[in-house]
């Protein structure tokens, strides 16, 4: 982060934070440099169609800086201090909107309208049959072909009692991608002053439809550049998941998962048990039924790296987290720095609800209709010990 915003009251804050000039960065007791809260907008390029993209900056003054940019709501960087308080980047991404506009699985992106897999890409909602755009085989998997990932959203900075936010809005048309009902979506991130990312979801429709939002970051607690996640430390707190076909459609069923590769109620390093894993490719690609999920916010998983002593809590109001641990990442793209990205390289927790619950009675129901309003909360949180 080459510039920090000045934040001096709250009102005159804000219009003085976007255009303030940089103040320079304060010695941290213990090593890094801290700046001073605050959000700071930049200009990041535009789209194909020539729509401008901002890149905001949030700066908590904890340690933690968020990038977050308007083009699919997407965390770009997010630094985290490390167990000697210096600031490093946790997550994958590129330096530049070319990286994304040139294709990327998800990297830090909001995926919606409906995160996730739905089976042969069409639903029956209301006695009416909607086919949707199959962009994963047959199926539909995060939203379609342009799903929100891919969007550009309005952006606005806001000051809050627990820091810096970035509001974004989206007003996802009747019919987009084959949903019905126009979507009007907000995700606001907040930087909070505890070195939390909170990320709130809410959205309404003038018409039934699924939704399911989810966050997609590729987290690395290292840094991407220090290669591989398995020998992080996971705990989830699930004791079951959904057990899925090879292209990872749910069959329907809540499997107990004690004792297996898949039990991660005790810290376990991610790899230890991958190779007993049955997956096409190898690796961890499961939505976990948390404890207690879908009842207000709960811990969902925790994740330790042992050698920069990074932690990162999650915690959700979805009744579910899907692990996904970069199987799909083959070294064709190249992120910050010129860090090329291989398998196992970062790992994702999507907080959100049950794959394919379009199709299953007995999963929670992902159907938002008129009168009511969608809302999801998740924290993702770090400490270093
Ligand atoms: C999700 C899916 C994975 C994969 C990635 C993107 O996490 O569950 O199977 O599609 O997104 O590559």
């Amino acid at each position: 982060m080459r510039q920090c915003a000045a934040l001096a009251g709250v009102a005159a804050g804000l219009l003085a934070v976007l255009s303030a000039p940089a103040a320079g960065p304060r010695p941290q007791a213990k090593g890094g440099t801290k700046m001073q809260a605050g959000i700071q907008k930049q200009a990041f390029g535009k789209t194909a169609e020539g729509t401008p993209v901002e890149l905001y900056v949030l700066t908590n003054g904890k340690g933690m800086t968020a990038k977050i940019m308007t083009y699919g709501g997407i965390v770009t960087e997010l630094l985290a201090p490390d167990r000697d308080g210096k600031a490093g980047n946790v997550v994958l991404g590129f330096d530049d909107l070319k990286g994304y506009l040139a294709g990327h699985p998800y990297f830090g992106a909001i995926t919606g309208r409906v995160a996730n897999r739905i089976a042969g890409a069409k639903f029956t909602l209301d006695g009416k049959e909607y086919t949707l755009d199959a962009n994963n085989g047959p199926n539909s998997l995060h939203g379609g072909k342009k799903g929100f990932d891919k969007v550009v959203w309005k952006g606005k900075a806001l000051e809050t009692a627990a820091g810096p936010a970035l509001k974004l809005t989206y007003l996802s048309p009747d019919g987009e991608e084959g949903f019905p009902g126009n979507l009007a979506t907000t995700v606001v991130y907040t930087l909070t002053n505890k070195n939390e990312l909170k990320i709130d979801y809410t959205a309404t429709t003038d018409k039934a439809t699924p939704v399911n939002l989810t966050n997609h970051s590729y987290f690395n607690l290292a840094g991407p550049k220090s290669g591989s996640i398995l020998g992080h430390e996971l705990m989830i707190a699930a004791s079951a998941y959904t057990p899925t076909d090879a292209a990872l459609i749910p069959t329907g069923n809540v499997q107990k998962i004690n004792g297996s590769p898949l039990d991660f109620t005790k810290p376990t390093a991610i790899g230890a048990r991958i190779k007993e894993l049955m997956t096409e490719p190898l690796g961890y690609d499961h939505n976990y039924v948390l404890r207690g999920g879908g009842k207000g916010l709960v811990l969902a998983a925790r994740v330790h790296e042992p050698k920069t002593g990074r932690v990162m809590e999650v915690h959700t109001t979805e009744p579910a987290i899907q692990l996904y641990t970069g199987n799909f990442l083959d070294g064709t793209q190249t992120g910050h720095g010129g860090v090329v990205y291989h398998q196992y390289q970062g790992f994702c927790l999507e907080a959100q609800h049950f794959p394919d619950a379009v199709h299953h009675a007995n999963f929670p129901s992902i159907i938002l209709r008129r009168e009511k309003t969608y809302t999801q909360t998740t924290v993702y949180g770090f400490s270093a010990k």
